[in-house]
């Protein structure tokens, strides 16, 4: 196979032919791995998106992907990624000291004050939402747990939001995190989402700056709209709109590791029993798993800062370079049985930035590691404790099964639960 062929110029094993974009596509999350596997290599180069790129997996290679000084996000990212995913001009994009200013605003409402609110803001969510269900026939999680999502991350950020434009948001919030990998009328939903709710948000931070909306200090609303940034000014109103964005879609998206973690719940019931003591520290090594054995995020892109050389290979200045995150957390030279679900691993592991990267790794403050790791690991242990202690439920048969290929990888039933029960 051409794949196979070893470049001996550059030393970097290649993947031949003109572009390989459409093997991403069918490949999915195993795209990268599966090269690695065949060439024996946790570096390969290939083009990706007509151009020339480099594949990157395992720790070593997050600790240099993450050195700030090799590469740089500017222009990185595909462009139909921005126009649903990430929008323009945000966090994600910036490189050195607007980066780290940036990055400060958004860790500045992660302090342990703001995720206790959010924790008790998502058990209240719950608590309603258990109320409706025992009233209902069949209850399809997936799109259940995303209004759930929806109104706490609303609540959270400071966002008001009408009770009958609650579902028509949370759709269009979905649409923005299902659409960057798709084509056709699924992909443009997204793009007309992102622009709908960014006029929506970009009134509101108007109203904000007016004295006529007041939200909580503190809030996402209210700290991105009074911030300034490193010459003094307030951001303008749509790289603020995308900034609070940046907070609600993704607190919307934790929907999918909740709907993996009703998934687990349900697969592996002797595991879920040792949930049943309610010892936080077996919820947390639950989550963490649920969080490196199911797909979410495939990879991260960025490019090359200036030429630089890594374990003998040469990486060009402007390279675009990604790097294997679902692979990384599937690496059997960093877990042992690594397609074992088993949170006992997380028991005795003693934690590095670079080898465990389901939202990307490294420093917080310094790189782009996700801003919402902490909230997603909160939000997700009170919907363990739902899941597994605080109710009663039937999972008929359906099809459970979930695909390595669609990004981002969703159970094609979207867990349907019935009969269900508040325990008492
Ligand atoms: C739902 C589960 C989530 C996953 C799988 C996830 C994954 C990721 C990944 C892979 C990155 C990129 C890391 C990189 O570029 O190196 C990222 C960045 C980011 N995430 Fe998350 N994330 C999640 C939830 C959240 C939540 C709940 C929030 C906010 C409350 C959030 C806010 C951000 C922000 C602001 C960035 C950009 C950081 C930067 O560029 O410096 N994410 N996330």
């Amino acid at each position: 196979m051409e794949m196979n062929e070893v470049s001996n110029t550059n030393q970097m094993p290649r993947e031949e032919g003109i572009d390989h974009s459409l093997s991403l596509m069918r490949e999915g999350y195993m795209y990268i791995m599966n090269r690695r596997h065949s060439f024996n290599s946790n570096i390969f180069k290939t083009r990706l998106f007509g151009k020339k790129a480099i594949c990157i997996g395992g720790k070593e290679a997050a600790e240099v992907f993450y050195d700030t000084e090799k590469f740089k996000r500017k222009d990185a990212a595909p462009n139909r990624a921005v126009q649903t995913l990430f929008g323009k001009n945000g966090v994600q994009a910036l490189d050195g000291q607007n980066h780290k200013h940036r990055k400060e605003m958004f860790m500045s409402i992660m302090s342990p004050d703001e995720l206790e609110k959010l924790t008790d803001i998502t058990k209240n969510q719950w608590e309603m939402a258990v109320d409706k269900w025992e009233q209902m026939d069949k209850v399809v999680l997936y799109e259940e747990v995303q209004e759930i999502m929806c109104r706490t991350a609303c609540q959270w950020a400071g966002v008001p939001v009408q009770e009958d434009e609650v579902k028509k948001l949370t759709k269009d919030l979905v649409a923005m995190f299902e659409s960057p990998a798709t084509v056709g009328p699924a992909h443009w939903l997204g793009r007309n989402a992102r622009n709908r709710v960014e006029k929506w948000i970009g009134e509101l931070i108007n109203e904000v700056r007016d004295g006529k909306v007041n939200p909580p200090e503190n809030t996402a609303l209210h700290r991105f709209a009074w911030h300034r940034d490193l010459e003094g000014n307030h951001l303008d109103t749509e790289t603020t709109a995308v900034e609070v964005i940046n907070i609600l879609r993704p607190i919307v998206a934790i929907a999918i590791f909740i709907n993996f973690t009703a998934l687990a719940v349900h697969h592996y019931p002797e595991e879920r029993e040792k949930l049943e003591t309610g010892d936080e520290k077996y919820a947390q090594m639950f989550v963490q798993e649920v969080r490196r054995f199911y797909p979410f995020f495939p990879f991260v892109v960025a490019l090359v800062k200036k030429d630089f050389t890594w374990n003998s290979y040469k990486f060009e200045e402007g390279t675009l370079t990604l790097l294997d995150l679902y692979g990384t957390n599937h690496d059997p030279e960093i877990w042992d049985n690594p397609d074992e679900f088993s949170p006992d691993r997380f028991a005795e592991w003693e934690g590095s930035p670079f080898s465990f990267i389901p939202q990307g790794g490294g420093d917080y403050f310094m790189g782009h590691r996700c801003a919402g790791e902490w909230v997603t690991i909160e939000v997700m242990k009170v919907s363990l404790d739902y899941l597994a202690n605080r109710m009663n439920y039937e999972v008929p048969d359906q099809d459970l099964s979930f695909s390595m290929v669609s990004i981002p990888s969703i159970p094609h039933s979207k867990v349907v639960i019935k009969n269900v029960k508040r325990r008492i």
